[in-house]
């Protein structure tokens, strides 16, 4: 596994993998800086992708990342990984992305990434009602299960708003399923990029609006970066150059 750094960014880059049985996670930085400090935090947030597979999870991560969208992408394989730096007021937050596989096959593995996310964005396919019955079905189940921070902030995404013609979930359900169960809730789509930004800024300020778990971001920042648990961030990335 090759470390990379080419002075702009002091974070490696690794490429996801199976080995052994052992996922790899695949880690793409998308930040922008030099080795000057920039990439200084206030706050650090785990923030999880949950949904069935093809929903756009993937795709809505890449969006909100990299501003780009691929109208064929291959599924995940068991997790990936992005960062990203947003600025909230005079507060700079870095985002710990981490896009689960929606395939069946991955949910042993995947489950053990809900610890210690501040924020899960729940996301459906609003041209595909099976992915909309997994919600309660699948995934608020997981989250029951698996999640180990209580007030931890819920975000239903309705994705794919860009498909009118071919909808069969209305907004009104997505509305009312989210409103019983206690999330935030936007339509988006990761192809036209309605709402994506959206999407991740409403969930980072009700995180920062919710007491326990802004101390918690705010906490995180001494004492997370522990060598050897990968699902809760990467010990590399510290923020000064290693190069
Ligand atoms: P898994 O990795 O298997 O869990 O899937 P995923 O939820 O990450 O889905 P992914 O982002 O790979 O997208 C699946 C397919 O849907 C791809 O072909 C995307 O191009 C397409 N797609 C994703 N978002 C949108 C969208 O907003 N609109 C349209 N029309 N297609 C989308």
């Amino acid at each position: 596994m090759s470390e990379i750094c080419n002075c702009k960014f002091s974070i490696p880059r690794r490429e996801g993998f199976l080995f052994a049985g052992v996922l790899q996670t695949r880690r793409t930085e998308t930040e922008t800086g030099s080795c000057d400090g920039s990439m200084e935090f206030d706050h650090l947030m785990k923030i999880l992708m949950v949904g069935d597979s093809g929903v756009g999870k993937s795709s809505l991560l890449i969006r909100f990342t990299s501003d780009t969208f691929a109208d064929m992408s291959s599924p995940t394989i068991g997790v990936d990984f992005k960062l990203k730096m947003v600025n909230k007021g005079e507060k700079r937050v870095k985002l710990t992305l981490w896009d689960t596989a929606g395939q069946e096959r991955f949910r042993t593995l995947t489950s053990s990434y809900y610890r210690g996310a501040q924020g899960i964005v729940l996301v459906y396919d609003v041209t595909r009602r099976q992915t909309f019955t997994s919600l309660s079905d699948v995934w608020l189940k997981e989250i029951e299960r698996y999640s180990t921070k209580e007030d931890c902030i819920k975000m239903l995404v309705g994705n794919k708003l860009d498909l009118e013609s071919e909808r069969v979930v209305t907004k009104k359900e997505g509305v009312d399923f989210a409103r019983r169960h206690g999330c935030l809730f936007l339509e988006a789509s990761a192809k036209s990029s309605t709402n994506v930004k959206l999407c991740f800024d409403e969930l980072v300020q009700k995180i920062l609006e919710t007491p326990s778990l802004s101390a918690d971001t705010s906490a995180l920042r001494q004492n997370l970066l522990r060598p050897g648990h990968p699902q809760d961030f990467p010990a590399t990335n510290r923020g000064s150059c290693s190069c």
